[in-house]
């Protein structure tokens, strides 16, 4: 028995016509051989054998008559659609993007992908300040999530009444 046979959808990436299965989103149509970025777009919380969480942003591409950056992890590709994988905006915003993420974590075991984008993005963690000195033992476990005191056992106190 034949499985189904899916529509194709033909897109336009960087000015390349790519041609992939409907349902397909826009990364997977940006590892389509021959498609310029195909090796190279940033993705930190993707993997193939995820479902796209939208979490990190640095795979976000511009498509044309959209307001926003989308993340071409998760959009699914529509016939006509026209993308850019690296214009000034796109690269502003993943340079944005691994800059806040090298500003908070260190990122010295990142992997040789993580590495080469944060050199080719230009990524300078410095623009967002000096690193904070590391905390003391056992502080971060006094901290309650959400919140920024230190625990002192006293309910917090009520917002005053507008
Ligand atoms: S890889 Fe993280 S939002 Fe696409």
């Amino acid at each position: 028995m034949l499985g189904r046979i899916g529509r194709m959808v033909t897109l336009t990436v960087d000015g390349i016509e790519v041609r992939v299965p409907e349902g397909a989103t826009i990364l997977d149509a940006l590892h389509v051989e021959g498609t310029p970025q195909r090796a190279d777009t940033p993705t930190l919380c993707w993997a193939p054998n995820l479902n796209p969480v939208n979490a990190c942003r640095a795979c976000v591409v511009e498509v044309e008559n959209s307001r926003v950056l989308v993340p071409s992890c998760a959009r699914d590709v529509e016939d006509g659609m026209v993308v850019r994988t690296d214009s000034e905006k796109v690269r502003h915003s993943r340079r944005m993007v691994l800059e806040l993420l090298e500003s908070s974590v260190d990122m010295s075991q990142a992997s040789a992908d993580v590495q080469r984008w944060m050199v080719s993005y230009g990524v300078d963690p410095a623009r967002y300040g000096p690193p904070a000195a590391p905390a003391a033992a056992g502080e971060r476990d006094t901290r309650r999530a959400g919140h920024h005191g230190f625990r002192t056992g006293a309910p917090p106190r009520p917002s005053p009444s507008p």
